[in-house]
């Protein structure tokens, strides 16, 4: 059962998103392979330490370099990031 003293209601919402089911998904295999001379998109560990980067490369259309994600993908992203990197 869910601890009751946890966040409150507003944070728990954005911590909805989890890497595995949510984040991963979003990254072709193309992309990972592309990106592996920096890190590996598939890798929670990798992902949650460059989120700020990969975060900005995507709202600023740098990334992917074959065509910008549509913002809602990018806000996905970036709810996740704001939920705490859920794994
Ligand atoms: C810290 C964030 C990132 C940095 C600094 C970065 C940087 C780069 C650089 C320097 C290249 C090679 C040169 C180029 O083709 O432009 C590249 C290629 C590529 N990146 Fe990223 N990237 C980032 C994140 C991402 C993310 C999040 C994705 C996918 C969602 C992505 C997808 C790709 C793809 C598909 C290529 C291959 C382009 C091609 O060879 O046709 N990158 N990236």
């Amino acid at each position: 059962m869910r601890d009751p003293s946890g966040p409150p209601r507003r944070l728990r919402a954005s911590t909805g998103l989890h890497f595995a089911v949510d984040i991963k998904p979003l990254f072709r295999e193309r992309d990972r392979r592309a990106m592996t001379f920096l890190f590996d998109l598939w890798d929670y560990e990798a992902v949650k330490s460059n989120a700020d980067a990969i975060l900005a490369a995507t709202a600023t259309g740098d990334m992917p370099c074959d065509g910008a994600w549509p913002v809602e993908r990018v806000d996905l992203l970036r709810h996740w990031i704001e939920g705490g990197c859920q794994p």
